[in-house]
């Protein structure tokens, strides 16, 4: 008998990751399927758990004490990170201050048995075009394709970024009903939102990106996800996005805010939605939403039914947030 909880199976993917994160999933027992739901166990009592009988898992190893133990054969004793992203087949670990002789060895291990093509160390994502720097300790390229909610996401992961904990955003903006909708994405990346955009029906979608290698991506994505009603725009959004015609816009980045009149230009006369993003200091958007408040004023439009949501933790203290405005014509 183990806790458990129960979900249907469209928020099983969100949810295993959920409980990956948090490190409340009990490996130790089975994950069940139930009709249209999916029954995962848990290691205490959670919010909307229950007690279920769900089968042992066989004796098989979990991956890190495999890895603990084939590093143990090959003489390396200290402690390697039980955590790990794998983005496509690329492991990225974080940075735990082993000598640069013994890293491909640990990185041979850790591929082995993540059935990894690369292994790599996370340095730091920075810049306008928040580049990523990686630093390869296994492998030869850090080019993979990551699928997720059904979605093809191609990428160099030495140059660009692929934030695991925008999952939730991702498959939000999938679920969020855009029927013949205009849709902009200030910011596309390598078609983060863009693409959940196109799955939640947009009927024509601007995807605007000034980094070229991030731009080359979007374009094998739109391509690769046959989004054929995703327009690419390369160049600063200030100045190649349409105006006056979006219905919803997206703004996936930090700093947003001398971005926004441009996103009010964008929008339809009469406005529309914006899911804006920005990191907030201890939870608490008050004096931004004041600021976009007086910007949207001096351009004749009022903010209404904001919506705010915390996307993850950043920093200390520090979270990524996405507001979404509904903007009214005054
Ligand atoms: C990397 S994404 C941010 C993360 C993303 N929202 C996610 O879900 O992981 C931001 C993108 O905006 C692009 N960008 C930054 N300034 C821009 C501008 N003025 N015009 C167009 N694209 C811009 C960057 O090159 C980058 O690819």
């Amino acid at each position: 008998m183990v806790y458990a909880i129960r979900v249907p199976k469209e928020d099983a993917e969100k949810t295993k990751k959920k409980l990956v994160r948090s490190g409340l999933l009990d490996k130790n027992w089975k994950i069940l399927e139930d009709g249209e739901f999916i029954i995962f166990p848990v290691k205490e009592e959670i919010e909307g758990s229950e007690i279920y009988e769900l089968p042992k898992r066989s004796g098989k190893e979990q991956p890190y004490n495999k890895i603990v133990k084939k590093l143990r054969e090959r003489g390396i004793f200290f402690k390697t990170p039980d955590k790990w992203e794998k983005i496509g087949d690329v492991v990225i670990l974080q940075d735990f201050g082993a000598d640069e002789f013994i890293m491909p060895l640990i990185g041979e291990v850790y591929a082995n048995v993540l059935n990894a093509k690369t292994v790599a160390i996370q340095q730091r994502i920075s810049g306008e075009f928040r580049e990523n720097k990686i630093k390869i300790i296994w492998g030869k390229c850090a080019v993979t394709t990551h699928v997720e909610n059904g979605i093809k996401y191609h990428l160099d992961l030495s140059r660009l970024m692929f934030s695991s904990g925008n999952i939730e955003e991702r498959i939000r903006m999938s679920r969020i009903n855009m029927a013949n909708e205009v849709v902009v994405d200030m910011f596309a990346g390598i078609g983060y939102f863009t693409l959940p955009a196109q799955k939640a029906g947009a009927m024509r979608i601007y995807a605007c990106e000034k980094n070229p290698i991030a731009y080359y991506y979007l374009i094998k994505n739109i391509k690769a996800n046959r989004a054929d009603n995703v327009i690419g725009l390369y160049g600063d959004n200030r100045r190649v996005c349409p105006a006056n015609l979006a219905d919803r816009i997206i703004m996936g980045y930090f700093d947003t805010i001398k971005f926004f009149p441009y996103a009010l230009k964008y929008l339809k006369e009469d406005g529309g939605t914006i899911h804006y993003h920005d990191l907030v200091k201890d939870k608490n958007p008050k004096s931004l939403i004041q600021k976009l408040q007086s910007m949207a004023h001096s351009q004749g439009y009022e903010i209404h039914n904001l919506e705010e949501r915390i996307v993850k933790s950043y920093a200390p203290r520090v979270w990524h947030m996405v507001l979404d405005l509904k903007i009214v014509r005054k």
